[in-house]
């Protein structure tokens, strides 16, 4: 069995390093199937599975440049790679892969954060389903919601089964909520702009005795600075302003999603390997503890799940 020390890269089953990276992770049967970006070969997003979060099963590059394409709204962009001028072919990229269970479609459903490749310059958002949770994906494009800038993202399922699009917006400045529709494949209206001109971005969100808390960090690259929190009665209210979460650097991490488990709140976090190299990125994972309202993590070199 591993055992998971914070910073350090963790291995599957198999014994290869997971890469998992600003991911998610969705309990299904027994599992939490880990849904994160892969960008070796022509890997775009794989999915791991596990009972206990100690041993990760490999099920599958969920998303490479192969993946079939369908149609659903007008004017996605189908394309998962691209050929330069020079004939070159040239991978896109996919960030922060999210997914959720629509139970009125009963698919699984998956978004993420669209870019060209090139530059970050698209800042769309990106939607595949599959009837399964760990393969046998569609993608179905890439679009910016309403017009509008998505970078950073993240997807938040509500009680009532609603689900919503959090992402930065305006070039990062602001973050935006949309609801979703009802089968969860596109955005149905923008319901809360954040923080103006705060540049926030790697949203997570999760909901504890009724309150909405969202965390995220400040927009510096691959580099990590201070996270900051904030909590809400409704997700389209008032949020709170913005408060420290862990350290100056979030213990040199940035948050990836929040995951409730047995009553307890686990922070998963990316440490990005930054310039050493993006597939040296490893993971912090640590309890968010509570006093009162605020949430706040301290760091440990176990992983704490
Ligand atoms: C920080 C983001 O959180 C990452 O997902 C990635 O977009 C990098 N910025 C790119 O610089």
């Amino acid at each position: 069995m591993n055992t998971l020390k914070n910073g350090e890269k963790w291995y599957d089953a198999d014994g290869n390093i997971i890469h998992a990276h600003g991911g998610h992770m969705l309990f299904c049967d027994g599992y939490y199937y880990w849904y994160g970006e892969n960008r070796t070969e022509n890997n775009y997003i794989s999915c791991y599975r596990s009972k206990d979060l100690k041993s990760f099963e490999f099920r599958g590059n969920i998303i490479t440049t192969d993946t079939p394409t369908a149609g659903y709204r007008v004017r996605s962009d189908l394309a998962l790679s691209h050929t330069d001028a020079d004939g070159k072919p040239r991978k896109v990229n996919l960030e922060r892969p999210k997914v959720l269970f629509c139970e009125h479609t009963k698919k699984y459903v998956l978004w993420a954060h669209y870019e060209n490749g090139v530059d970050y310059s698209a800042a769309r958002c990106a939607v595949a389903t599959s009837d399964y949770p760990d393969h046998g994906f569609t993608y179905h494009g890439s679009f910016n919601p309403f017009g509008d800038m998505a970078r950073d993202c993240t997807l938040f399922r509500d009680d009532d089964g609603t689900a919503y699009f959090a992402a930065a917006s305006r070039d990062n400045a602001d973050l935006h909520i949309w609801r979703l529709t009802r089968d969860f494949m596109n955005t149905e209206r923008l319901v809360n702009i954040l923080w103006q001109g705060e540049y926030r971005e790697a949203p997570a969100i999760f909901k504890k005795d009724g309150k909405y808390y969202m965390l995220s960090s400040y927009c510096t690259g691959w580099a990590p600075n201070q996270g900051k929190w904030s909590v809400a009665d409704s997700i389209d209210g008032s949020w709170s302003l913005l408060e420290n979460f862990g350290d100056e650097t979030t213990f040199g991490s940035q948050p990836a999603f929040v995951l409730p488990r047995d009553g307890k709140f686990i922070y998963f976090a990316d440490r990005w390997g930054g310039s050493i190299g993006y597939n040296e990125s490893t993971y912090v994972v640590l309890e968010i503890k509570f006093d009162g309202e605020r949430p706040y993590i301290e760091y440990s070199e176990t992983a704490e799940i």
